[in-house]
């Protein structure tokens, strides 16, 4: 068994953990800039990767006294290395490669995405390799079929925006304030689904992309008009996203055969409606559906824990020069 302690930085949370290769986490904490940023309505770089550097070290003190380790207990250090704003990953990065110095542990270099698409097996302790991974976030939509560590074939992603990134704008658009998922959520109870026809792009294509750009501004352009309640934009919207979401899984989970699980992950996933369209969708392909409590499916250092543990076993380090980086596809 090795204990690995996990970093994450490369958004707007601050995250450690300690993660063992046994799929237990010992300890995690999180700090989230959310209100640091609130006032700009959205992430502003520089404000996160200054708060990163404030508050990781005390984060990872916490989590040792938490999982009562000490440094020297740990069998290596993970941190994100990337894809994600690169002034906070190298916070992160840097930090890891610190401790990695002064404690002679070996540096584990993750890719976050690849955090994202393990991280279901923490909770899940049945989930077996391959599954469906749809995971929506601020910053990706994707489609992945997890075939093993190292193994993910992209089905397919955005051409535009994330679908988190639609439902933030879209909560821009009709003043509901940031982060703007839970606010359309909230907006969209009181609203009628069907009282806005807005378009559904690429919803039935042959190709197996996403794309939310048009339909923000759909959304615009119907604000505009002055014809509809916000609540009824709100609701409309989303359910054109979970229309979307749900005709391009449908599409992907042709061609992830032999697929033992549909699994969704990003804070998307947080939305009831969309996930209860997937619980349907799952139902109907007889597929087991996965969906990792919040804390899991949001940015955290328990996947990035997670996923060096097992590239660790796998005997997968790197070394202190290895860089961050803001793009680093799967
Ligand atoms: O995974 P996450 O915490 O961070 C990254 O982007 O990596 O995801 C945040 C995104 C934001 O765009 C937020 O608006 C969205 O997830 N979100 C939601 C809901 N809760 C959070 N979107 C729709 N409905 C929600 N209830
Ligand atoms: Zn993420």
């Amino acid at each position: 068994m090795s204990l690995i302690l996990g970093i994450e930085s490369s958004c707007d949370e601050t995250a450690a953990a300690l993660v063992t290769s046994e799929r237990r986490v010992l300890a995690h904490r999180l700090a989230t800039q959310e209100s640091e940023h609130r006032p700009f309505g959205g992430v502003v770089p520089e404000i996160a990767a200054r708060a990163h550097v404030e508050i990781l070290p005390s984060l990872i003190e916490e989590a040792l006294a938490e999982a009562k380790v000490r440094l020297a207990d740990v069998d290596a250090i993970a941190a994100t290395a990337g894809p994600g704003l690169v002034g906070g990953v190298m916070v992160g990065l840097v930090t890891a490669k610190g401790l990695a110095l002064a404690s002679g542990k070996p540096l584990v270099a993750v890719n976050h995405l690849e955090g994202h698409a393990l991280s279901p097996m923490l909770s899940e302790p049945d989930l077996a390799f391959p599954y469906l991974l749809l995971l929506v976030s601020g910053g990706h939509c994707q489609l992945l079929f997890v075939e093993g560590l190292g193994r993910y074939r992209r089905l397919a992603t955005t051409i535009d925006d994330a679908a988190g990134e639609a439902f933030d704008k879209t909560a821009k658009l009709l003043g509901l304030g940031y982060p703007g998922g839970p606010a359309v959520e909230r907006a969209a109870e009181a609203g009628d689904a069907n009282a806005v026809p807005l378009p559904r792009p690429l919803v039935g294509s042959p190709e197996p992309h996403f794309s939310f750009a048009g339909l923000k501004s759909a959304v615009l352009r119907a604000r505009d008009g002055g014809a509809y309640r916000p609540a009824d934009l709100a609701a409309s919207f989303q359910q054109t996203v979970v229309d979307c979401l749900v005709n391009r899984t449908a599409r992907a989970l042709r061609e992830a055969r032999g697929a033992t699980a549909l699994v969704v992950a990003g804070g998307v996933a947080a939305n009831k409606a969309i996930r209860g369209a997937l619980t349907d969708l799952a139902a109907a392909h007889d597929l087991p559906f996965v969906a990792p409590p919040l804390w899991l499916c949001t940015d955290n250092a328990a996947m990035i824990g997670w996923a060096g543990a097992l590239r660790f076993e796998a005997g997968l380090i790197d070394g202190l020069d290895a860089p961050a980086r803001a793009r680093w596809p799967l």
